[in-house]
């Protein structure tokens, strides 16, 4: 298995459970971004390639980087004409002022750096280009206090707070629109602006317990408990949920996009 603080392993989940529905939020951040319709972006975090198409689609000439080899290999299959490469945000491997617009959906707050990586997305993209990022707005709902208890039931608690801290450490930071906009306002951009979508997305339950692996702390347990304990805690999670909710389940989250220009 690969380090668990990757996207390596979990890439075909990903891209099974998430992928179509992930595609509405890359949507509404590239209306937002409102980039020129034949744009050079730069999608950071790719992943399997979800934002990156929609904005190609959109007329965009897109690149997407991400670190994990995992994801990008399942983003060349599934969106084989979007060209993607293996690089760190902090470390982009492109010239001063190359893009028009950078994006980001549900990376930022993985940024263990987050001020050298908006530094270095500043300096690869153009004066006057944009920016547009993603990031979780909600607190734990019913569903996730569910698997948190699950899960605190066979990993102290005090395991999973650095765990979560190591694979997504502003996870908290950037819940707040007013967080959000000063990190974008203190590495200079304008025209700062936030605004908080609300999405519900329905799961069988077998699809939902498949997708809570792919999480900081669902990749975090399943390594500690290796294949076999994984499987009994997934099984365990199932009579749990069933129990509770009725299948499908209905999933309500929130996402704030922000939006933002470089200074000419
Ligand atoms: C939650 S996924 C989002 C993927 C995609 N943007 C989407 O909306 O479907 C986060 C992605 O960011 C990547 N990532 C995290 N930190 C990164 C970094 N510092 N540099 C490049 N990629 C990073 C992960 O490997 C993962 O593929």
């Amino acid at each position: 298995m690969s380090d668990w603080r990757t996207y390596d392993d979990v890439a075909e989940t990903y891209e099974r459970v998430h992928a179509s529905r992930f595609e509405e939020v890359a949507r509404d951040l590239i209306d937002m971004a409102a980039f020129a319709e034949n744009a050079r972006v730069l999608d950071v975090g790719t992943g399997t390639g979800v934002v990156a198409q929609v904005a190609s689609d959109s007329g965009a000439a897109v690149t997407g980087i991400d670190e994990s080899v995992g994801m990008l290999r399942v983003a060349r299959r599934e969106r084989p004409k979007v060209p993607v490469v293996a690089a760190q945000a902090i470390d982009l491997p492109f010239g001063p002022g190359r893009f028009d617009a950078v994006i980001g959906s549900f990376v930022i707050a993985h940024f263990n750096k987050v001020e050298t990586a908006l530094f270095d997305i500043t300096r690869v993209l153009r004066g006057g280009g944009r920016i547009a990022f993603s990031s979780w707005a909600d607190g734990v709902d019913a569903y996730q206090q569910t698997w948190r208890e699950l899960i605190e039931s066979v990993v102290p608690r005090e395991m999973l707070a650095p765990a979560y801290a190591e694979a997504a450490p502003w996870h908290e930071r950037f819940r707040s629109r007013t967080a959000f906009e000063e990190a974008l306002i203190d590495a200079g951009f304008r025209h700062v602006r936030t605004e908080v979508f609300k999405y519900q997305w329905t799961y069988p339950l077998d699809e939902y317990l498949d997708g809570l692996q792919i999480w900081a702390i669902g990749r975090f347990v399943r390594d500690m408990l290796g294949e076999s304990g994984w499987a009994s805690l997934r099984e365990r999670a199932r009579a749990t949920f069933t129990e509770l909710y009725p299948d499908p389940l209905n999933d309500f989250r929130e996402v704030i996009i922000a939006t933002a220009t470089k200074p000419s």
